[in-house]
């Protein structure tokens, strides 16, 4: 879990994740514009905001908001050079494995349909696409205000 010392890192990391979409069809400002260390204070004080390190370094971050039954994913984050090494997975399975232990009834996400790895990544950790509930719609249409179409809705039960 993350402690309130983490929470200036978690700029860096989202932007350097973000690197990731360079080439990508996604809009431009995703690979300068962070969200602010402040805007993650609500998951941190809930709980549901994680982090991994590797000496001393913080390299990842996982932020989810719980909501009724429901435990959505609001952003997961790796730094680039540490990608592909397993820390996504190990996050995306520990806010899993938070939200079965508390009896909620599915985790959810928002994603882009376009970036190649994204969809699968989730879909291995047995989420599919599915964008009926309402509160996803919502995201989905305040997401498409800000520029970030061809997103889609994944959704696991539990
Ligand atoms: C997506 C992300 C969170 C995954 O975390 P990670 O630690 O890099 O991924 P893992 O090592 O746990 O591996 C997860 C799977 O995704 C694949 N993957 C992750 N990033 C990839 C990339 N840039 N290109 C191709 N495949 C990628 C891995 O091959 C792996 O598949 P496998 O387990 O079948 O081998 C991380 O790469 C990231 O921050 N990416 C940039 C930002 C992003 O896409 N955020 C999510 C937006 S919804």
């Amino acid at each position: 879990m993350a402690v309130e010392a983490d929470l200036q890192h978690l700029p860096r990391i989202e932007r350097s994740a973000a690197q990731a979409f360079q080439g990508r069809d996604v809009p431009a400002f995703l690979l300068t514009h962070a969200s602010p260390a402040e805007a993650w204070r609500p998951q941190l004080e809930a709980g549901t905001l994680w982090v991994s390190e590797a000496d001393g370094a913080l390299l990842a971050f996982l932020a989810a908001t719980a909501d009724g039954d429901r435990l959505h994913i609001d952003e997961v984050d790796v730094d680039q050079p540490a990608q592909g090494r397993g820390l996504g997975r190990r996050l995306m399975a520990h806010a899993i494995g938070w939200a079965m232990k508390r009896g909620l009834a599915q985790v959810t996400l928002t994603t882009f349909r376009n970036v190649p790895w994204n969809g699968p990544f989730y879909a291995s950790l047995g989420f599919m696409e599915d964008d009926r509930l309402p509160a996803l719609q919502e995201i989905l249409r305040a997401e498409a205000e800000k520029g970030l179409s061809d997103r889609c809705a994944m959704v696991k039960p539990l």
